[in-house]
């Protein structure tokens, strides 16, 4: 029998559509309290050798865990693929157990877009060459110009 109970998690009402910033973006359809865990990012995992990439292709949905493996979500994945980048970010992802959630870092107006910054990691030397290839359109006051993490 399904069990009716207070503690039942409600799902947090997003919605995809094209974005001001890039491609598709992922929309708030509610206002959303800072903290809250908004959605996982599924997908499929697998070792970064089987995830499909071109190191020269900055647009990826890769998401590369702690653990060494790769969330492909190109397979299984859901709406949280679709979350764009920005350098000040409304949004944060957090790993636990090995999994992705993106969670709110501030209370969300319905209406708004939800970016996490995504601190892109590659294998070789940061240059400003590498920092174009990665270009954030963010439109932020605080953007860094590049998707990459330079910290
Ligand atoms: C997980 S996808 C996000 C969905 C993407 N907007 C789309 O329609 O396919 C990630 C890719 O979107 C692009 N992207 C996301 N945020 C961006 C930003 N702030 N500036 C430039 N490109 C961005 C990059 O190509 C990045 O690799
Ligand atoms: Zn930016």
């Amino acid at each position: 029998m399904p069990k009716k109970s207070k503690s039942r998690k409600r799902t947090v009402r997003i919605e995809v559509r094209k974005s001001g910033v890039h491609g598709h973006g992922v929309y708030a359809v509610q206002s959303i309290p800072k903290a809250t865990r908004i959605i996982e990012y599924t997908g499929q995992r697998v070792s970064w050798e089987a995830a499909p990439n071109d190191e020269n292709d900055p647009h990826t949905f890769n998401f590369g865990l702690d653990n060494g493996e790769v969330i492909n979500p190109e397979i299984g994945g859901n709406d949280a693929r679709w979350i764009n980048h920005s350098c000040d970010p409304n949004c944060e992802a957090v790993e636990e157990d090995d999994r992705i959630f993106i969670d709110a870092l501030r209370d969300i107006q319905a209406g708004e877009e939800l970016f996490y910054d995504y601190a892109l990691e590659i294998d070789e030397p940061i240059t400003e060459e590498s920092k174009k290839r990665f270009a954030c359109y963010c439109h932020s006051p605080y953007c860094r110009g590049t998707m990459l993490d330079v910290s």
